[in-house]
Order: structure tokens, then C-alpha cells, then sequence
């Protein structure tokens, strides 16, 4: 979680902050608490009329289409740096097809989980690459092993 906060919320820009999208059951996965996520400004898509007026620097859209035509108005285009997908698994397969995408970051866990959301092989079409801001080794957390990753197509 700090490796996601600490890359989807850095800016070269002070004056900038990036954009965050997800689809909407992963905002209604996120606790209170962390709603919406601090320093970055929070996209959620949904079909449905979801009202997220009450969260600061939240919007919401009904295609990423829509969200990606917002980012580019005069409105919205000088205030963000980086736009970051963060799920889940649909979005993330839209995002890897829009000729939008740039790159993935893919952490992999090195251990067996049962799991109830799924996505297919997103690497398949693409090339692993070497970003120096994000480390080469093997991480650990509590008797975990995790690796970061980085594709461009
Ligand atoms: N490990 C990870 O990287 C990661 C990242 C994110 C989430 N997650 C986990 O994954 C689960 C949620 O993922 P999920 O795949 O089930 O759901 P999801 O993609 O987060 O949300 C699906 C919903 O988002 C809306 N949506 C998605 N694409 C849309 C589009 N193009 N246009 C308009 N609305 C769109 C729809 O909302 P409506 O139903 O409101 O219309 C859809 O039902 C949670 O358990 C979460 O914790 C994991």
C-alpha cells in the first residue's frame, strides 16, 4: 500500500496532483477513512447515478472515455500530472487497450491466495522495462515476498 501511495501521489509539479480512476466497486472497497485518496484527485467510474458530492476532489463518470474528455479540457488540464488506473479488473483491461496506455506497474506476490476478482494475463503483449525509481529486489513484509514490475507496450 505505501509503494501504491508513495508512486500514484508523487508529482514533479508541486502544484500539480494526479488523477486516480477506478471502477466503482473498488471506491466502495476503499474504508472511510481513506475516502477519497488523500493528494490525488479521485475519477470513479459507474453506469449507475452514483452522487459522490460529498467527498472533496471526487468526480464521477459514466465511460473512462468521458473521464479521459474531462482530462483534457481547459478546466482539468493544468492541474494533473500523471493519470493512474487502479482497478479493478475490467478497468484495468479497457486501460491496457485504450491507445492511452502508457505503462503497467504490476506487483507480484510471491505466495497462493484465495481470491474473488481475476484478470487475465496483462503482460501478455508486453515488455518488461527497467524504471529507476522502483526497486529490482525482492521486497518482504510479514513473511511475504513481493516483486515490483514495470511494462510498456
Ligand atoms: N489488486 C489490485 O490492484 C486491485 C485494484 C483495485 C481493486 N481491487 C479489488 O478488486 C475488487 C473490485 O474490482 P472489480 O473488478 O470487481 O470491480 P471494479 O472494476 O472496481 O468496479 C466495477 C464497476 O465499476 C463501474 N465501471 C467499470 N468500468 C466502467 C466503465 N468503463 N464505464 C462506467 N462504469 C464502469 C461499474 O459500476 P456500476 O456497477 O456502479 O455501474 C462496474 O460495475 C475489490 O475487491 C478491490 O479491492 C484490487
Amino acid at each position: 500500500m505505501s509503494y501504491f501511495s508513495k508512486m500514484t501521489t508523487t508529482t514533479n509539479d508541486p502544484n500539480r496532483r494526479n488523477v486516480v480512476i477506478m471502477g466503482r466497486r473498488s471506491w466502495d472497497c476503499i474504508p472511510s477513512k481513506f475516502k477519497p485518496l488523500p493528494n490525488r484527485i479521485n475519477f470513479v467510474l459507474s453506469r449507475s447515478n452514483l452522487n459522490l458530492s460529498e467527498y472533496p476532489d471526487t468526480f464521477v463518470f459514466n465511460s473512462l472515455q468521458k473521464a479521459i474528455d474531462v482530462l483534457h479540457s481547459e478546466a482539468f488540464k493544468d492541474l494533473f500530472e500523471q493519470v493512474w488506473i487502479i482497478g479493478g479488473a475490467s478497468l484495468y483491461e479497457e486501460a491496457l487497450n485504450s491507445s492511452n496506455f502508457y505503462k503497467l506497474y504490476l506487483t507480484k506476490i510471491h505466495k497462493v491466495f484465495d481470491c474473488d476478482t481475476f484478470i487475465p494475463d496483462l503482460t501478455k503483449n508486453l515488455k518488461e522495462i527497467d524504471e529507476p525509481n522502483v526497486p529490482k529486489e525482492v521486497q518482504e513484509e510479514n513473511g511475504v515476498n513481493f516483486s515490483y514490475h514495470v511494462y510498456i507496450k
